[in-house]
């Protein structure tokens, strides 16, 4: 017997923690007043609703698998951070700032999907006639690209079921509403629901349906957790509005890696490839000046060039500044505090700033060296060499520790043109011979190693 009430939960808007009770302050991300009310129908039954009887379960050779299905959406760069194209039936995320592209990149591949495929793109956002001028200027004129403006979301579910799409893209989760939930669009509740309603649909009909989702000041998908846990695979779209390029990333994904990354400049019709994304990163960099440094990290299984820059400046009034933008703060913190206690330069008076050039973050310890560098070179007012790349983790007693990939990452400055190379020592013995004779390595052991090589 089973009977249905509705009850009242509160969820943190944060976190997606839910409990029965109300917080002031969130017990699972600390957050306060993030706690709110929505109302669920719950089914309570007195025990299972299959008898055990009825229950069996498989031997695991004994599933097929027939092999899955892929679309290719003819951007290489997005379907390697999909894992290889588009899974049937999948569920996919496609979070960033307002303004990104999302909607761009989106309508972008319809074109190349509408040579195959019925593709059905739900907008909540723009009118239809606003997306057929945007649609013109990426020169997307498909006649297999069905445009609705539509926000209920049951309604678009039985609309799929009814018109039988190949695919399906929601722009976006934050203006869909379901009558099920009564919040307004966009609030936690609403977004939980209208994502299982979502995933339903992609299940039933076997299509895969991407999910645009707006990114809150944090940088947290609005009501982030519960969403990621429901879908198959959320990818981000990053990087500065102001500049051109934005890289595309792998948070989770189901049916691939995350490690991958898609990097695209936004030009006048719409988003471009960037196959060569170091080139583009270093390029246009200042020659001959003191404080800028090229960092060398692994973005998957490419290795990527970045401009670190360094400043040191004297402090004016009061505790020294610190500040780091796409790097971690306080990471910068414990190198200054390495090159202090280890290498003997100060930066006790000095206000410092550590910037990594086109938005791109710097979350592997590989950068360590060349922040560490590029700090140093502004301090004392001395240039590194522009012909250098750098790699190599920085620990705590001021020893260069050896990173993975190396080889891959010594090749690809071989092959951008580059002279020489700092690598850490233990990775040398990683360097094939024949490598050894195109670009000159530059083995060192300690901080202190890099300077004097680099910095006299
Ligand atoms: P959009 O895809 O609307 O962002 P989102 O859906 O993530 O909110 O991107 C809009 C931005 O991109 C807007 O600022 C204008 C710019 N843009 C171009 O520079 N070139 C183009 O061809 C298009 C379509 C947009
Ligand atoms: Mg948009």
């Amino acid at each position: 017997m089973s009977k249905n009430t509705n009850k009242t939960m509160y969820v943190c808007t944060e976190c997606g923690y839910d409990s029965p009770k109300w917080y002031g302050q969130c017990p699972a991300c600390k957050q306060w007043n993030t706690m709110e009310e929505i109302k669920v129908t719950h089914s309570a039954s007195s025990g299972a609703t299959v008898s055990a009887l009825d229950l069996t379960a498989q031997p695991i050779d004994q599933i097929s698998i027939t092999d899955e299905h892929r679309y290719l959406t003819g951007m290489k760069e997005l379907d390697r951070v999909l894992g290889g194209g588009i899974v049937q039936g999948s569920l996919i995320l496609l979070g960033g700032d307002p303004g990104i592209g999302k909607s761009t990149l989106l309508l972008q591949i319809c074109e190349f999907l509408g040579k195959k495929l019925k593709v059905l793109y739900v907008s909540g956002e723009e009118s239809a006639h606003q997306i057929k001028l945007r649609a013109n200027r990426l020169n997307v004129y498909t006649e297999n690209l069905f445009i609705m403006t539509q926000k209920d979301i049951l309604a678009i579910s039985d609309y799929v079921a009814h018109m039988k799409p190949d695919i399906v893209m929601i722009d976006s989760i934050q203006t869909m509403v379901a009558n099920t939930a009564q919040s307004s669009a966009g609030s936690v509740s609403q977004i939980r629901e209208c994502t299982n309603i979502l995933m339903n649909c992609a299940k039933n009909n076997n299509i895969p349906i991407f999910i645009v989702g707006h990114v809150n000041k944090d940088g947290d998908l609005a009501g982030p957790k519960i969403l990621e846990h429901m879908v198959d695979a959320v990818l981000y779209f990053e990087g500065d509005k102001q500049l051109a390029y934005r890289i595309l990333r792998a948070a989770k994904n189901r049916f691939g890696s995350t490690n991958e990354i898609g990097v695209f400049e936004m030009g006048d019709t719409g988003l471009r490839e960037v196959e060569n994304p170091s080139l583009m990163l270093i390029s246009g960099r200042p020659k001959g000046v003191s404080g800028t440094c090229i960092a060398c990290v692994m973005e998957g299984t490419r290795p990527i060039f970045a401009e670190v820059q360094g400043l040191a400046a004297p402090t004016n009034f009061g505790n020294p500044r610190r500040m780091a933008t796409g790097f971690d703060y306080n990471r910068m913190n414990m190198l200054i505090a390495v090159l202090e206690m280890k290498a003997g330069y100060f930066f006790g008076n000095m206000d410092t700033y550590v910037n990594v050039i086109g938005g791109l973050k710097l979350d592997e310890p590989a950068a360590d060296i060349s922040v560490a560098l590029a700090l140093v070179s502004s301090l004392k007012d001395q240039v590194v060499p522009d012909d250098v790349i750098t790699f190599g983790e920085v620990g705590l007693v001021g020893e260069v520790r050896s990173v993975v990939c190396c080889e891959q990452r010594v090749s690809e400055a071989a092959r951008l043109g580059f002279a020489r190379c700092i690598i850490p020592k233990n990775n040398l013995k990683n360097i094939s011979a024949k490598l050894k004779n195109k670009i000159e390595i530059i083995a060192v052991d300690n901080v202190r190693d890099a300077f004097e090589a680099l910095l006299n």
